[in-house]
């Protein structure tokens, strides 16, 4: 045999990526897709389904780009599989304005408080904030207890006293202040 049938024939001919079915449901629409095992929530959120708003920073838990809510709670998608989500309530930053483009309390708060420069971390800002608005916890509003909430997200823009301000107004909006 040849040195090129060799290596020919050391080729699979079918990829061996393995692929599997999930459904779940995001933003209360039911998906169903074949995706690969080892495909990142994270990018089955941007790439599977154009659901962009979900950013993507350090791709290894730090930095809380790529928060969303899973089953109610605020989970890395970055961290998580595909595959690991199948059956799950998945929440992301598009579910939080209305229809008619109306803000939510905590985006309005953002916008009004400055909350934001180049709004990179906003998003997963949002959905970690969301989590424990809508978990009926009770909230500590001090300055050191928005920090200790918001610590899981990193901000490169603002000095975050601004982002702890929209917490705040968030939390008055929304009548948990
Ligand atoms: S992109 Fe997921 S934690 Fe940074
Ligand atoms: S607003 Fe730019 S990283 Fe937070």
């Amino acid at each position: 045999m040849s040195r090129h049938e060799h290596l020919e024939r050391s080729i699979p001919s079918t990829s061996a990526d393995p692929k599997a079915e999930v459904t779940l449901t995001v933003n209360g629409v039911s998906v169903t897709r074949e995706v690969s095992t080892r495909m990142l929530l994270s990018d089955f959120i941007r790439h599977g389904l154009r659901l962009t708003g979900t950013h993507v920073g350090c791709e290894h838990g730090v930095c809380g780009a790529c928060t969303v809510m899973i089953d109610g709670r605020a989970a890395r998608s970055c961290l998580t599989f595909a595959v690991q989500a199948d059956g799950a309530d998945i929440r992301t930053i598009e579910s939080e304005a209305e229809e008619d483009g109306t803000l939510s309390a905590l985006q309005q708060a953002f916008q009004e408080c400055h909350g934001l420069q180049c709004g990179y971390c906003t998003p997963g800002m949002i959905m970690n904030i969301r989590a424990h608005f809508d978990s009926g916890e009770e909230l500590d509003l001090s300055d050191e207890g928005i920090r200790e909430l918001i610590s899981g997200n990193l901000c490169r823009c603002t000095g975050y006293a601004n982002i702890v301000k929209a917490v705040r107004r968030a939390a008055e909006l929304a009548g948990k202040a």
